[in-house]
């Protein structure tokens, strides 16, 4: 079996970090979102994987998967030159997939879980689509899907005006081939793509065996600045250990499940986990609170920091207290004068804010 990687598209939700940056390279407790897609392929058995990826950051995409030696797995590339939706994704990748069942997976969704064990499932039932699914509080945003009273998906659409359940679509199916066959006998939707809900349900008048699964675990679309923030707080609570291989003076004090990188310097400074903090980064005269992500080579001092994340080389500094905020790489957040009012940002790459 094949995975197909979507990770191309336009992160239009999380701008202003993804002006400049991939929106499924946005990192996750300092781990970019692919990376931890790629872990659970790998983990699934998948060996050959297509990266659909879009002309203005497929060289960044590149760089960090590089030939996905670091998981195991064959990676070809495949360009889509427009955004035009997850189907038209697929039919572009259609060389590659060739006649083989394959697993989809969006490349900005973050599953506890993983999807070890589906695989085997899909094949023996003999499924054309095998999807998942979850209660969702704004299944607006989502494809949705209606199951009858035996538990069958009766219909699907996609972010309907009055969604008639409550059980949203993840980013992950798994595809027998003929997908392709009803790709091709569906037309771009009113926002002008070629939806893969459209093509499920197509599958599905086809009289194609589909089935769906409720996910247990958690599922994250990292969308948009608070689902982004949730993700951290989600995957710090569940994947962090204490790990301490930075420098701490004897004034500081390191509490709780805390990752320390290489050459990182902790001075004067409490750091209450979960947090990691990356390669380099220095707190000096700081707090660092619950569910907060510093990335590599960033500075933090004289400041309160809580349930946010900072990306890499950023810099903050006297700042009373920065909460639920999502600041993008170099970007400096400086207060001037005595000022104690809590901060809530969202910043993007290159930004310096002086309050
Ligand atoms: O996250 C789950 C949801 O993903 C499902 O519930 C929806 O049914 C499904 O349509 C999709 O909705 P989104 O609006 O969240 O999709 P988005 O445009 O964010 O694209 C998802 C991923 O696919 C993202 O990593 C970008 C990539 N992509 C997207 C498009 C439209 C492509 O590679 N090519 C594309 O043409």
């Amino acid at each position: 079996m094949k995975a197909l990687v979507l990770s191309g598209g336009k992160g239009t939700r999380l701008r202003p970090i993804t002006h400049t940056m991939a929106k499924q390279l946005v990192p996750v407790a300092n781990e970019p979102i692919l990376g931890y897609v790629f872990q659970h392929l790998m983990e699934a058995g998948i060996k050959e994987v297509g990266v659909v990826v879009a002309p203005e950051t497929q060289e960044d995409v590149k760089r960090f998967l590089k030939n996905g030696g670091r998981w195991g797995l064959k990676i070809q590339y495949i360009l889509q030159d427009k955004p035009l939706g997850l189907a038209h994704a697929v039919k572009t990748a259609q060389p590659f997939l060739g006649s083989s069942p394959f697993v989809m997976y969006l490349g900005d969704n973050l599953l506890a879980e993983g999807i070890k064990g589906y695989r085997e499932r899909f094949l023996e039932e003999k499924l054309d689509a095998f999807l998942f699914l979850k209660e969702v509080e704004n299944p607006k945003a989502f494809g949705v899907a209606v199951l009858n009273k035996k538990g069958h998906i009766t219909r699907l659409i996609e972010k309907p005006e009055k969604p008639p359940s409550n059980l949203a679509l993840v980013g992950v199916y798994f595809f027998s081939p003929k997908i392709h066959q009803a790709i091709a006998r569906i037309k771009p939707s009113a926002r002008g793509e070629l939806e893969i809900t459209d093509a499920i349900q197509e599958l599905m008048n086809m009289k194609g065996l589909v089935k769906g699964h409720i996910l247990e675990g958690w599922w994250l679309d990292t969308g948009k600045k608070d689902d982004f923030l949730a993700a951290n707080t989600t995957v710090l609570d569940d994947y962090i250990k204490r790990d301490i291989c930075g420098q701490c003076d004897s004034q500081s004090q390191i509490i709780g499940r805390v990752r320390l990188a290489k050459k990182t310097k902790v001075i004067g400074s409490i750091i209450r986990g979960p947090v990691v903090i990356g390669e380099g980064s220095q707190i000096i005269h700081s707090f660092i609170g619950p569910y907060t992500t510093i990335g590599p080579y960033s500075r933090v001092i004289h400041s309160v920091i809580e349930h946010s994340v900072l990306m890499s080389h950023c810099l903050v500094e006297n700042i009373a207290r920065l909460e639920d905020s999502l600041i993008g790489r170099e970007a400096q957040v400086i207060q001037g004068e005595n000022h104690s009012k809590a901060l809530r940002l969202m910043i993007g790459d290159n930004a310096v804010v002086e309050v």
